[in-house]
């Protein structure tokens, strides 16, 4: 039985699912693969908090350094999250020679680049599945099982917090904040849950996907990125009216020498399968030129979902090591292609526009000139009757058009005197 020492850096929510399956599952690991992990030590800032599992007090230590130092340790388990210490960490572990598992997103779609190379030239791996997806095997996918494909696109609903959050207001017509309340009791948010609904947490998973995917570096704060902050219990009800689902993506298209990469609430019709994806689940949806299209789906957060992602690349790494193999698939690419981010203004895709409207003769005529004269057309139109309002809303869907010709047309609709709020503009994903 080939022993493998770890040390885990990071003895929260993840770190005690990663000790926990560790000390149920370590003989079922063995038993499928001849490795048997053993924890050499656990750090944390703070080890007085109750944790559902016990640990010898002697493997226990608040100084992370003498876990990176520790010269019995194979592989390091960043698992406390965020850009600094983590980078530090990471960066010293791989010179000292120890391979490390990380579930930290920030870090690598920020550092991804230094931490790659500190580990090429130190002769070491980095793994970094339950950095996207939690229990997800999407980078495992893409940087095996999909090699021979030209990856086409990537739809990604990526931040379980976010579809928690729109499911629970269009099942259960929950507001915004109750819901968010909800999630973050639940342990899905982020430290700072402003990420995962403002985007931001779905575009450092974007990144991660999209340079594995595009065999080039996609710099995370150059991705376009909308949260779901805005988005009202209306425009999802008047989406599900007209058979689509709001969800938050995070989407990459990709061509020979350029890449498309943004994160923004989207209305996906009912047939999608990503529009059949509610609560904490995420799911990517990946069309490859050869494999076709596949979604992979699963839980994106929580505790044991994401410790079963750590321990999965704890036991990768270990296989490597029992069988004295190095590098046997690159972190980055052997050949790294330059592309072209295309700006937000050049992106063509369909769009759901709410429009709040003096309901008066020549309204609707003089909001779809304007349409027309940017050269949108629209697919289907509807307005509400008006009751007690002095205004009515008008819902449009269009066909195909331009970033940058829709954000003209709203610009001078909102500006008509018979337009008594701004106008919604929420794009359209998944159809024609
Ligand atoms: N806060 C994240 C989410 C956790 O809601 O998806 C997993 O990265």
């Amino acid at each position: 039985m080939k022993k493998i020492r770890v040390g885990l850096i990071g003895f929260g929510t993840v770190g005690t699912g990663v000790v926990k399956n560790i000390l149920s599952n370590g003989e079922l690991i063995a038993q499928r693969t001849g490795i048997r992990l053993e924890l050499a030590r656990v750090a944390d800032i703070d080890l007085k908090r109750e944790r559902d599992v016990k640990l010898d007090a002697s493997l226990l230590t608040t100084d992370a350094c003498k876990i990176v130092h520790d010269q019995s340790v194979d592989i390091v388990v960043e698992l406390i999250g965020g850009l600094s210490p983590a980078r530090e960490y990471i960066l010293t572990a791989l010179r000292n020679g120890k391979h490390v598992v990380t579930a930290n997103k920030a870090v690598l779609s920020k550092h991804g680049l230094e931490i790659f190379e500190t580990a090429r030239e130190h002769n070491v791996e980095v793994l970094y599945e339950a950095s996207v997806g939690g229990c997800i095997p999407i980078i495992k996918s893409l940087r095996e099982s999909l090699t021979p494909n030209n990856i086409l696109s990537i739809d990604g609903i990526v931040n379980g917090t976010s579809n928690y959050i729109l499911t629970r207001m269009q099942q259960d017509e929950l507001s915004f904040s109750a819901a968010l309340e909800e999630a973050k009791r639940k342990g899905y948010a982020e430290a700072d849950p402003s990420f995962d609904v403002n985007g931001t947490d779905s575009a450092q998973k974007l990144a991660i996907l999209a340079s594995l995917a595009a065999n080039s570096w996609i710099d995370v704060d150059e991705i376009y990125v909308e949260g779901i902050t805005h988005i009202t219990q209306k425009d999802i009800a008047y989406a599900a009216e007209l058979g689509y689902s709001v969800k938050l993506l995070a989407i990459a298209k990709f061509g020979a020498d350029w890449v498309q990469a943004r994160v923004h609430p989207a209305l996906v019709p009912g047939d999608h399968p990503l529009a059949d994806v509610w609560g904490v689940f995420n799911a990517i949806y990946v069309v490859g030129d050869y494999a076709g299209e596949m979604m992979f789906y699963g839980a994106g957060a929580g505790q044991k979902p994401t410790a079963s992602a750590v321990v999965a690349d704890i036991v990768d790494i270990g296989r490597n090591i029992k069988s004295a193999a190095r590098k046997r698939v690159s972190s980055l690419p052997e050949v790294a292609m330059a592309k072209r981010l295309v700006p937000m203004e050049e992106i063509e895709t369909r769009y759901y526009l709410r429009f709040t409207v003096i309901d008066r003769p020549g309204v609707l005529a003089k909001i779809s000139a304007i349409l027309g004269e940017n050269n949108i057309s629209i697919s289907a139109v509807t307005q509400r009757e008006r009751h007690a309002e002095s205004a009515v809303p008008i819902m449009a869907l269009t066909h195909s058009a331009k970033e940058a010709s829709i954000r003209a047309a709203l610009s001078k609709i909102d500006s008509l005197d018979v337009v008594k709020d701004k106008s919604v503009m929420i794009r359209i994903e998944g159809g024609e």
